[in-house]
C-alpha cells in the first residue's frame, strides 16, 4: 500500500515537474523568437542641429530621461544587471569609441532606435525604453541626437545580452518592458515642437518618463520588480495631493518627502529628478495635481 502511494507521488511529482519544464521551454522559445523578430521601418532622417542651444538641450535631456542611469554619466555603456535570476542586462556604449556603436551608424540609424526600438540590423532593443523616447518632439529628438553623437569616444567593450529565467518568465507575462518595439504605435507622427512654457501641456510631456514605473494612469502599483518597493500614485489622490508646489519639488531635488520617508535613488530615481529646472518640476506638479 504505502510502496503503492509513494509510487503515486513520484508520477504526480513527476508529472508536475515535466509541465513546469515545458511551459518554461514554451515561454524561452516564444521570447527568443520574439527578440530574433526582423523588423524593417523606413530610413528616416532629420535635421540635427549642431549649434551650442541644441547641445545644450539635449544635454539636458540626457540628464533628465536617465540615459545615464543605464548607459553610464559619459554614455560608455555599462551592464546594468548581472545575476542568476534576471540574467544580464548591457546598455550599449553609445559613443563611437571601442564597443560602441559601429562607424556607419547614421542619425537615421539613431532615429530607428529612438522611434521605433530597433537596432540598425532590424532587431529589438532589449529593455531600452524607446516607448518612451518615441514620445519625444522632433525638435527634443534632434537635439537628443545633436548631443549624444558628440560626446567623446570611450573604448568599452561590453558583453551580450543574457536574459535569466525571471526576466523571461516575467517579460513573457508583460510585467517587465524588454521589447519596446512591440509597445510602440508606429505609425504615430512625430510632434514637431512640444510645448515649453511652464503648465499642465509640458508636466503631461515630461510625464511620460515617469509612467513606466508610475503607470500611464499615474496611480502607482505593483513593484516593477521583485525585490523593489510598491509604487505610489502620484495623482491628487495620492501624497502628492496634499503637497505644495514647494514640497514637490524639494521632494524631488532632495529625494525627502514631507512626511518624513527618504527615498533611495534606486527605487526612485529622484537624482534625475533633481536636474529637472524648477519650471519643469512645476509643471509636472501642475499636471500631476489635475488628475483624480
Ligand atoms: C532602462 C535603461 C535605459 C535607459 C533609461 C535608456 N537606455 Fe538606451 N538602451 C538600453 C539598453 C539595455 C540598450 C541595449 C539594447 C540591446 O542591446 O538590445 C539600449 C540601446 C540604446 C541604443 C541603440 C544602440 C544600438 O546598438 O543600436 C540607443 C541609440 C540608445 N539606447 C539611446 C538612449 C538614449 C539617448 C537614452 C536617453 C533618452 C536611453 N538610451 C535611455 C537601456 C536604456
Ligand atoms: C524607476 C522607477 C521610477 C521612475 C522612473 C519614477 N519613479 Fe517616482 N517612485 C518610484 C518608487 C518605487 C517610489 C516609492 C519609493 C519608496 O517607497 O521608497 C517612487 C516615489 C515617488 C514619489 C513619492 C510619493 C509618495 O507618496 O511619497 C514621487 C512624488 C514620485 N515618485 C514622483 C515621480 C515623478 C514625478 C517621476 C517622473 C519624473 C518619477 N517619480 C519617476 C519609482 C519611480
Amino acid at each position: 500500500m504505502i510502496k503503492k502511494i509513494l509510487k503515486w507521488t513520484a508520477i504526480v511529482l513527476a508529472g508536475v515537474a515535466l509541465v513546469a519544464i515545458c511551459t518554461y521551454t514554451y515561454m524561452s522559445v516564444t521570447m527568443k523568437t520574439r527578440m530574433n523578430k526582423l523588423y524593417a521601418f523606413e530610413k528616416e532622417t532629420i535635421h540635427i542641429p549642431m549649434d551650442s542651444t541644441s547641445i545644450e538641450r539635449g544635454k539636458h535631456l540626457v540628464a533628465i530621461k536617465g540615459c545615464q542611469d543605464c548607459h553610464g554619466s559619459k554614455l560608455e555603456g555599462k551592464v546594468m544587471n548581472d545575476d542568476g535570476a534576471i540574467g544580464r542586462l548591457v546598455a550599449a556604449n553609445l559613443t563611437n569609441g571601442k564597443g560602441g556603436l559601429p562607424e556607419n551608424y547614421d542619425v537615421s540609424d539613431w532615429v530607428v532606435a529612438l522611434r521605433h526600438g530597433v537596432h540598425q540590423n532590424g532587431k529589438p532593443l532589449i529593455f531600452m525604453p524607446s516607448h518612451e523616447t518615441t514620445l519625444l518632439s522632433q525638435q527634443d529628438l534632434a537635439s537628443l541626437v545633436a548631443y549624444c553623437r558628440q560626446v567623446p569616444d570611450i573604448d568599452n567593450v561590453l558583453p551580450e545580452n543574457d536574459l535569466g529565467p525571471v526576466a523571461v518568465v516575467m517579460s513573457y507575462l508583460g510585467k517587465m518592458p524588454l521589447l519596446s518595439v512591440e509597445k510602440i504605435d508606429h505609425n504615430k507622427p512625430m510632434v514637431a515642437v512640444a510645448d515649453s512654457t511652464e503648465g499642465p501641456a509640458q508636466g503631461k510631456y515630461l510625464a511620460v518618463s515617469c509612467s513606466g514605473c508610475h503607470r500611464e494612469n499615474f496611480k502607482g502599483g505593483e513593484p516593477i520588480a521583485p525585490g523593489f518597493p510598491p509604487v505610489p500614485d502620484i495623482t491628487s489622490s495620492g501624497h502628492v495631493g496634499n503637497w505644495t508646489k514647494e514640497q514637490f519639488i524639494a521632494t524631488l531635488t532632495s529625494g525627502k518627502t514631507p512626511e518624513g520617508r527618504v527615498l533611495k535613488n534606486e527605487d526612485m530615481p529622484w537624482k534625475m529628478t533633481a536636474q529637472y529646472t524648477r519650471a519643469e518640476l512645476s509643471s509636472l506638479y501642475q499636471y500631476l495635481q489635475s488628475i483624480h
